[in-house]
């Protein structure tokens, strides 16, 4: 057992790859703050969990409101006396180019993906300095490391992730706190089905298959592996960058070619 006996707080955990992360560190030994803003598939999250025989709760929380972010971090510290693993993973998409984009749009944007995993790490980090160090993972995207059409709040706010990331190795190395970035293209979660199993947008979707070389989405299981890969010792020399998880979208522009090729 990888995590045995660690503490991790997993913030959007009521679907997806938050969830299929809650769960791989559930079975490798971690017990679980199952954070997410819909109770209902927050506390189906904690169901499966106990049901394989592991330990997990539930907190309601809006990771973009400081006191609710501040209060699930007590919680943690009264229900299991310390917090050894954050994972900052809940998000919310929003389509739109500059003009397409309203205001409103994008503060939620930034307060849920950027602001929330900075409120979410401030108050984790005081507790893991107290208790001699932790990790910290960031779920960001490949539209992170890249400019994606019509998704400007989005892709800015993954951006911002990475450099989070590596302003918090960079500043809490020597607290013994592990910072490290996860940036997958597409996976098959409620999120990504949204976009492109609607009506009308087959050609979108048949292109973005197009776009990964392996010529299939992501699974959320196969983020899990990574997260606890960075959650565990096994990355114990790894801190302040990313791991890119996506069928080979940033590998190369040349799809098109490599298909005339056979590829
Ligand atoms: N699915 C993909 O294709 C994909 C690709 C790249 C990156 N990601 C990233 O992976 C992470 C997980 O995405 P997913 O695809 O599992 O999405 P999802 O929509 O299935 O899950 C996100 C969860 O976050 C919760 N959430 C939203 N706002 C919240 C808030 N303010 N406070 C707490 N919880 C909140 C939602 O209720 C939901 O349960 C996100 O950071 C997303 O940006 C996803």
């Amino acid at each position: 057992m990888k995590l045995k006996d660690k503490i991790a707080i997993v913030t959007g955990a009521g679907s997806g790859i938050g969830r299929a992360i809650s769960l791989d560190f559930a079975e490798e030994g971690a017990k679980v703050l199952v954070n997410d803003v819909n109770q209902t598939g927050g506390e189906e999250t904690v169901k499966i969990i106990k049901e394989m025989g592991g330990e997990a709760s539930f907190f309601l929380a809006d990771v973009s409101r400081s006191e609710e972010v501040q209060k699930m971090i007590a919680t943690a510290m009264e229900r299991y006396g310390k917090v050894d693993i954050l994972v900052n993973n809940a998000a919310i998409n929003t389509m739109g180019d500059s003009q397409a984009t309203t205001e409103e749009d994008w503060n939620r944007t930034i307060a849920v993906n950027l602001t929330g995993p900075f409120l979410c790490a401030k108050y984790a980090i005081a507790e893991m300095k107290e208790s001699g160090g932790g990790v910290i993972i960031n779920i960001s995207s490949v539209e992170g490391l890249s400019g994606f059409s019509n998704q400007l709040a989005y892709s800015s706010s993954k951006g911002g992730m990475i450099n989070l990331t590596k302003c918090l190795a960079i500043d809490h190395a020597r607290d013994n706190i592990r910072v490290n970035s996860i940036c997958p293209a597409n996976v098959e979660t409620p999120m990504s089905s949204n976009l492109v199993d609607q009506e009308g947008m087959e050609p979108v979707k048949k292109y973005l298959l197009r776009k990964h070389a392996l010529r299939r989405f992501g699974k959320p299981e196969e983020m899990a592996k990574i997260a606890t890969f960075l959650a565990s010792e096994d990355s114990s020399f790894i801190t302040g960058t990313h791991i890119v998880a996506d069928g080979g979208w940033l590998c190369g522009t040349s799809m098109d070619i490599a298909e005339i090729f056979g590829g």
